[in-house]
């Protein structure tokens, strides 16, 4: 596919992707297209071996994503409504369970959909100037792409609850305080950040790597058993090269090569 919203750049040499939100006159605001392109990009990175790891980041340094585009919203009824929303909701969950580790270098406004979009991501890195927010209410309106269900397991009922209701915007360093973000740094230094946090992942065992976000997945739905999860892919992790490389490279005392087999 050839996205137009996007900027899907892969680095050869470390297998990093970088998907780049790119609607910078519109504050990088999610429309349908975008949206659309985006749970291509997830299938395409998912689908292709030379994809190790992705960072999802925004265009400029404003904005990480300013929400759903309101432009379009108000053209929307009940059912293009839900149907929008699960729409976007299966694109972030594509992200979500990606087996390859996801990080959003989150580069100014997340807010709405660009919020419940770096939440969709494994781990969130924020720049300084990073903003958070929830402030669908303000419009008539509740988050659509599981904002409501993915802030309540990052932070917490009583404080997902307090920025859904006010929308209010915080910035990066209570987003810090509450465990929204993983890190914040200085927006010189996002992009090489998150690059040097994925790398260090990328040199771990991938299949351990994927199963583990599996695993923790596993602790938030509902319809499968979590301690089930963790104990079957633990066995499973037995059978892998990886497994017998990592053991003897310790034995051995020299770093381990890993293949992802
Ligand atoms: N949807 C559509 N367009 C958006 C947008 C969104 N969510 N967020 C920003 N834009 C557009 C603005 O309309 C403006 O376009 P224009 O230049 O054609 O008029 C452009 O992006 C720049 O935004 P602007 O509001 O002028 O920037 P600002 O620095 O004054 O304010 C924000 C920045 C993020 C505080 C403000 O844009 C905002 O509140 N955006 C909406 C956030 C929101 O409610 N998101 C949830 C949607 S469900």
């Amino acid at each position: 596919m050839t996205f137009t919203n996007l900027l899907y750049q892969l680095e050869a040499e470390t297998g990093i992707l970088t998907i780049t939100v790119n609607r910078p006159d519109k504050l990088n605001a999610l429309n349908a297209a975008t949206i659309e392109e985006l749970r291509h990009a997830a299938q395409q990175a998912r689908q292709d071996d030379a994809v190790r790891g992705i960072i999802l980041t925004g265009s400029g340094e404003k904005s990480f994503v300013a929400g759903a585009d309101i432009a379009e919203l108000t053209k929307l009824d009940a059912a293009t409504g839900q149907r929008a929303a699960e729409q976007g909701q299966e694109a972030f969950r594509l992200l979500e369970e990606s087996s390859k580790p996801v990080i959003a270098a989150v580069n100014g406004f997340a807010l709405g959909g660009g919020c419940e979009l770096a939440m969709a991501c494994h781990m969130r890195i924020a720049s300084d100037n990073a903003r958070f927010g929830q402030p669908e209410v303000n419009l008539g309106l509740i988050p659509g792409y599981g904002g409501t269900q993915r802030l309540t397991q990052l932070i917490g009922k009583g404080k997902a609850l307090e920025l859904l209701l006010t929308a209010d915007m915080i910035k990066a360093d209570e987003a810090l305080r509450l465990g929204l973000v993983n890190h914040v740094v200085p927006q010189a230094e996002l992009l090489n950040f998150t690059k040097q946090l994925l790398s260090r992942i990328l040199t771990k065992a991938p299949l351990a790597v994927g199963l583990c976000i599996d695993a923790v997945s596993a602790y938030y739905d509902k319809e499968r058993q979590g301690y089930q999860t963790e104990a079957e892919s633990f066995g499973q992790c037995f059978t892998s090269a990886d497994f017998r490389e990592g053991t003897t490279a310790f034995l051995e005392k020299r770093p381990a090569t890993f293949t992802g087999k």
